[in-house]
Order: C-alpha cells, then sequence, then structure tokens
C-alpha cells in the first residue's frame, strides 16, 4: 500500500547520490578523453596537430561560472557537502519509517488470512461475505466477476476505515453497512440518468443507482434488437469497413493467438465475412461448421472459404441464430462439438446469455467455448466513454459495445478457464468451460504448473 511513496522516495535518494557522483567525475572526463586521443597517436605512428586544449589541465574555478558549471561548483562546495549529508540522512529516515508501516501492513494482513483460516477451520458458516471473498483469495481461486465487483468495495470501505482504526482490528461491514457507505461514494459507474417522468420512477431509479453497474442496471446499455437485416446491409462493405481500425490495432494477433486454440469439431458463431478464416490450423480441426443469422454474410464467408481451401470437405455453412442453436439440431444428441467459437458476436445478439447457454448444450465433455469479445473495460473512464457513446455505436454498428463479458460467462453459468484483457480491458480472450470438467495442462498458468492445482481447500 505504501510501496509507490517509499520506492519514489528512494529513487530521489539514489539520484541524489548520483548527483554528487556525477560532481566527482566531471574532472577525469577531460583525463580520459586526454589519454584516448594520446593512444591513438601512439598507434597511428603518425603525429598529427591535436589542439592544445584537448590537453589542457581544468581551468580555475571562476566565480562568474554559469549554468552546470556553477551547479558543479556549489555542489562541490564543502558547506554544501554538509548540508547534503544532512539531507540524505533525512531521506534514508523517512524512507525507513515509510518501510516500517509497509511492513506492519503487510504483518497485520498476513496475521488477519491466518486468522480467516482459522475461523473457517473451526466453523465454516462463520464468516461473513467479505471474509469469505478474502479466505478464497487468500487459497488461490479466482473471484468471479460480481465477486471481485464486492470485493473491491469492501477493500475500498476498508481504506476508509483504515485511518479512523488500529490497523490490527479491521472491521468487517455487513452488507447493509456496505450498501450504506456505497450510496455516500459519488456515482462514477453511471454516468448517464434516464429522466424519471414521476415520483414512483424517481424511487425506482434511485435504486438503480445504488448499485454497482451491472448489464441488468447500467441504464447506458441499449435495448437488445434483432441485427440480421443491419448484418444483411453490411455484408458486402464489411470487410473495408473495419480492416483499417483492426489493422490498427494489431487485432489479426489477437485473432490468430485466439484461433490457436481450435481443435476437433469445430463451430464458429457468428462468422459474419469470414475474418478468422486465414487463422484456421487445419492440422488440429477436424471439421468445421460456420453459423450466422444474417445469409448474405454466410454467403461472403463461403466464398471467402472456397477460394482458400477448394478441397476441404468437412465444412458447413449455416444460416441461423445463436440463440436458436439447440432447436437448429432438431433435439439430436449426435451434434456436438470439440470448440465452439465466436469472435465479436456477443455485443450484436438479442440474447447473449441465452446464446452462451445454447453452446454449452452442444459442447463435448471436455469442450471448451473461445471467445474473443468487446466489451467493458476495467478502467472507470473508458466505461464512461463506452456508455456515453452507447447510442451512437449501436446506431452505426448495431453493437452494444459496453456490456460486460464476464457477467454474461457468469450468468451462462460457464467457468473460465484462460483469460486475457487487451486493449485498456476492453478487448476479451477467453476461453470458457463447464464448472465440471477439468483444467488442461495447457490452461495452467507457469506458477500453477510449478506448484502444483492450486488451493487444496475449495471455498464456494
Ligand atoms: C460484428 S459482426 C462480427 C463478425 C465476425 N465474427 C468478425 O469477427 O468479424 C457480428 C456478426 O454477428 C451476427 N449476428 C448477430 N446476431 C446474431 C445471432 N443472434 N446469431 C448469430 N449471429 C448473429 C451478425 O450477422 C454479424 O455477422
Amino acid at each position: 500500500m505504501l510501496g509507490g511513496p517509499s520506492s519514489f522516495l528512494v529513487s530521489v535518494f539514489v539520484l541524489c547520490l548520483q548527483a554528487d557522483m556525477f560532481r566527482g567525475l566531471a574532472p577525469s572526463r577531460n583525463k580520459i578523453l586526454g589519454s584516448q586521443v594520446g593512444l591513438f597517436r601512439l598507434y597511428s605512428q603518425k603525429p598529427y596537430n591535436v589542439p592544445k586544449a584537448s590537453f589542457a589541465p581544468p581551468k580555475a574555478k571562476s566565480s562568474q561560472a554559469t549554468g552546470w558549471r556553477a551547479f558543479g561548483q556549489w555542489l562541490g562546495d564543502n558547506s554544501t557537502q554538509k548540508k547534503l549529508t544532512k539531507v540524505y540522512v533525512a531521506g534514508f529516515g523517512v524512507c525507513c519509517i515509510f518501510f516500517y508501516y509497509y511492513m506492519r501492513d503487510k504483518y497485520y494482513e498476513e496475521k488477519f488470512s491466518n486468522s480467516l483460516k482459522q475461523k473457517f477451520l473451526e466453523d465454516p458458516d462463520s464468516l461473513n461475505e467479505y471474509e469469505h471473498l478474502r479466505l478464497k483469495l487468500v487459497l488461490g481461486d479466482k473471484l468471479k466477476v460480481r465477486e471481485q465487483k464486492t470485493y473491491d468495495l469492501y477493500q475500498a470501505l476498508r481504506k476508509e476505515q483504515f485511518r479512523s482504526s488500529s490497523p490490527g482490528s479491521f472491521h468487517s461491514p455487513s452488507p447493509e453497512e456496505l450498501q450504506e457507505w456505497y450510496d455516500r461514494q459519488p456515482k462514477r459507474l453511471v454516468k448517464k440518468a434516464p429522466v424519471p417522468e414521476d415520483e414512483e420512477h424517481v424511487h425506482e431509479h434511485e435504486h438503480e443507482h445504488s448499485e454497482v453497474a451491472t448489464n441488468k442496471t447500467n441504464p447506458n446499455i441499449m435495448e437488445p434488437a434483432d441485427t440480421t437485416e443491419f448484418y444483411d446491409g453490411m455484408a458486402s462493405a464489411y470487410d473495408d469497413e473495419v480492416k483499417w481500425e483492426e489493422r490498427a490495432i494489431l487485432m489479426g494477433m489477437r485473432r490468430s493467438q485466439i484461433m490457436s486454440r481450435l481443435e476437433g469439431d469445430v463451430l464458429e458463431i457468428a462468422c459474419g465475412t469470414g475474418r478468422n478464416i486465414p487463422y484456421l490450423h487445419f492440422d488440429k480441426i477436424d471439421s468445421i461448421t460456420f453459423l450466422d443469422s444474417s445469409p448474405k454474410m454466410v454467403e461472403v464467408t463461403r466464398n471467402k472459404f472456397r477460394e482458400q481451401y477448394p478441397k476441404f470437405s468437412k465444412v458447413a455453412f449455416t444460416v441461423g441464430k445463436a440463440e436458436d442453436l439447440l432447436d437448429l439440431t432438431g433435439g439430436s444428441k449426435e451434434i456436438k462439438y470439440d470448440t465452439i467459437v465466436e469472435t465479436f458476436g456477443l455485443c450484436s445478439h438479442e440474447d447473449p446469455v441465452r446464446a452462451l447457454k445454447n453452446m454449452v448444450g452442444l459442447l463435448r465433455p471436455g469442450g471448451r467455448i473461445v471467445l474473443l469479445e468487446h466489451g467493458r473495460s476495467n478502467w472507470d473512464f473508458i466505461n464512461n466513454h463506452l456508455d456515453f457513446r452507447a447510442e451512437k455505436r449501436m446506431k452505426t454498428w448495431a453493437c452494444r459495445w459496453n456490456l460486460d463479458i464476464g457477467e454474461l460467462i457468469e450468468d451462462a453459468g460457464l467457468d473460465v478457464a484462460y483469460e486475457k484483457r487487451v486493449h485498456f480491458g476492453t478487448t476479451w480472450m477467453l476461453v470458457c468451460k463447464r464448472p465440471e470438467d477439468p483444467i488442461k495442462v495447457s490452461e495452467k498458468t507457469f506458477l500453477q504448473k510449478l506448484f502444483g492445482t492450486g488451493p487444496k481447500t475449495s471455498v464456494n
């Protein structure tokens, strides 16, 4: 917590020392230069005129020196040196104080974590919400999106209380206290409020605003719409419209990374104009089915695929909505996939959670849903911009770009096996799995591989 300021002070301290060393080095630079020129003369065996100034001894200090020279003189002065010694000692003292507070906080945090573990072992039900979340983190579990939001609130409250309480006795607030505290905070997460028409609505929206913005409470998220007609009209121009933006943000690289995870029988939802076709690895893919709600988009994909892979026969092109996936299979238990992939599609679905649930229904055991999507960032100022431009975005791209993708995943009952966020957290690269499926070795982080599968005790 205090790491920032203390490291700043240490840097200032080191800079002071360097400035002092620089003062000592200044005269010797001339000597070094002189000896280099001399050596050069020796090896060349050809005496040549070297300006005398190169060997000239350093000039005597002049009292009218200006600029850096004056600064050097001031620094070399005995009285300045005495003062600087005091500054160094004071700086060191300040660093020690910050270090003490930093270590003290670390100590109490550690003590608190250990007491939580003990409390959990004695009586798991005695943990309140905050303690439960905290213990999950201590044991190395990843918090779900909504849990993380709640935990961040608790932490902000703890930080505020920290100043008015002794460090060892952090108070764990009840959900009511937390809500009351949150209501007092300036609302940064929900910027544009809908204009209430009558008294009743005022109270309705007051309630909405007292919560952290979610997909369900954020009034800036546009109403879902059927975007099929829009993308039908866009099909021929789509590639030209998006290609420069994608090149500018190196989206090809992201597409390539996410497509390298496809294997077995693959289903691509919302395939659009087949922008992922160049990144398919057919050494790992057995068959591929492309699906989109727009017939014209599917047509562009078909032409592109045929041009690139004229002989590949295990391919199908289907028109249909992701929300109707299970109906489209006619209830067949045979039609299952090892990987279902979707890129930038959830934002244009009418019901993205239903679409995801449908995908789960078509997965083979151990199968994966691979997503490259754009949505809410983890920075408030970016989210404010996404909210502010949400209406315009919907009109120009039929896309709800301020959805929280993590919440959609959570609402669909999926677990995240791999997650990477880029472009200020607005581009989500995800590999999702059913909760009952185990994590694959390739999905484990370096530390998980090094220390085993993770926590021994699971808190759910
Ligand atoms: C922004 S484009 C993305 C296209 C492509 N995946 C890409 O990465 O460029 C969104 C696509 O989703 C399709 N789409 C929208 N709603 C859909 C739905 N409910 N089911 C299937 N596809 C849908 C649109 O027709 C459009 O082709």
